[in-house]
């Protein structure tokens, strides 16, 4: 084994799930996953795709018709505007942008700006000799970022930015002030941003997404990643893609070749048919996570020693355990053991993320409630 694979951790929430194997009457509130099915229509295109005869090899870059359907998406929904020919990739999910951007811009020794709490981008990083340099993120602040944290933690190393909004795990949303404060100091120190967008679509109390690489001046410094996993239910299919500059596309393209030559044929058309489609399925998606995180935040919020703001987005609730006098793994594994229940510890999103749990509210609103009042029979049972 090399040096360079050690760097690399197994996941903390493959870890969790890994403790829950072999219990019975499992509620799973650790996936970051939709409950909903892949909408009819999308399924219905991948099938008739597959009796059009897309069982050949795809082009790496994607079919250009689903990189035009991306480009009108791009321009209509994020108010970016890229050139279908040359700076959009499709990709498999959001994951192979993160690992791509890292492989295309880390040299040994950079560091790389992480919020903390915050998505696990620890293994990419160190992978290609990268060092993650957090920036603490408060409860008080709603877990949005403080711009005079982000520039404490620049130094002459620092390369690149890591933005997620909405973010997993708080659900906090960014707004566009905050992303051009951010863009204002990429450009003035010359960094460049990667913006993790997975879950732009869900978004509760009529906020606005933002895409930092639609501010003046930050697209040719920006690699975005979107992805179709959960704004349509489709985890499995394995879609997503890149935006950037012609220059880091035709790198990824370079290297797609090498690595899994393309993104599958039929989950490519079945993407075809979910962004050039109707758009209902999205709201209606988003709407039941929105009434569900009512479920979670009051209920939380009744449990002695918990806390929880409300989530602004995403699907996961990101409560305060503080209170309850144990730290995240062992909270999360003796709610586990006493009430089946999977949550994930705060931890593993970085120090600053202990004294919490993600939960996720993917699912369905009567195991939701249940999952609660086990949860709050398992920290009531502690104190006995
Ligand atoms: C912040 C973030 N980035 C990337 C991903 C990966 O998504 P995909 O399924 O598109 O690979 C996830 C999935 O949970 C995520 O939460």
């Amino acid at each position: 084994m090399t040096k360079r694979i050690a760097r690399v951790d197994w996941s903390g929430i493959r870890n969790m799930h890994a403790k829950a194997a072999g219990l019975d009457n499992v509620i799973n509130l650790g996936i970051g996953q939709p409950d909903f099915d892949t909408p009819d229509h999308i399924i219905a295109a991948a099938k008739s795709a597959l009796d059009e005869g897309y069982t050949r090899y795809p082009p790496a870059q994607g079919f250009l018709d689903v990189r035009q359907a991306i480009a009108k998406k791009l321009q209509a929904q994020n108010g970016i505007c890229a050139d279908p020919e040359t700076e959009i990739m499709v990709t498999v999910g959001a994951m192979q942008v993160v690992f791509n951007t890292m492989l295309n811009f880390i040299e040994p020794g950079d560091e790389v700006i992480v919020m903390d709490p915050g998505y696990d981008y620890f293994s990419q990083i160190r992978l290609f000799g990268g060092v993650p340099v957090t920036v603490p993120l408060h409860e008080r602040n709603g877990f949005r970022l403080i711009p005079d944290d982000l520039k404490s933690a620049l130094t002459s190393k620092t390369r690149m930015i890591v933005v997620n909004s909405p973010s997993n795990p708080t659900g906090a949303v960014f707004d566009r002030a905050l992303m051009q404060e951010i863009a204002d100091i990429a450009i003035a120190h010359d960094l460049y941003v990667f913006s993790d967008e997975p879950y732009e679509d869900l978004m509760f109390d009529g906020r606005k997404h933002v895409s930092i690489a639609a501010l003046d001046g930050m697209k040719e410094r920006t690699i975005t990643a979107f992805t179709l996993s959960k704004s349509y239910a489709m985890t499995g299919w394995r879609v997503g893609y890149a935006v950037g500059t012609a220059t880091v596309i035709a790198e990824m393209e370079k290297l797609m070749e090498h690595l899994v030559s393309g993104v599958t044929a039929v989950s490519q058309r079945a993407a075809m048919a979910a962004i050039s489609g109707p758009q209902e399925c999205v709201a209606e998606m988003t709407a039941a996570y929105e009434r569900r995180r009512h479920i979670v935040y009051e209920g939380l919020n009744a449990i002695e020693g918990v806390s929880c703001i409300m989530p602004e987005s995403t699907f996961y609730a990101f409560p305060n355990i503080k209170d309850v006098g144990l730290p995240s793994w062992e909270l999360a594994e003796h709610i586990l053991k006493d009430q089946q229940v999977i949550t994930i510890p705060g931890l593993i999103f970085g120090a600053h993320g202990e004294g919490y749990l993600r939960l996720s509210f993917a699912v369905e609103d009567d195991e939701l409630k249940e999952a609660i009042a086990r949860i709050k029979l398992a920290i009531e049972g502690l104190c006995k």
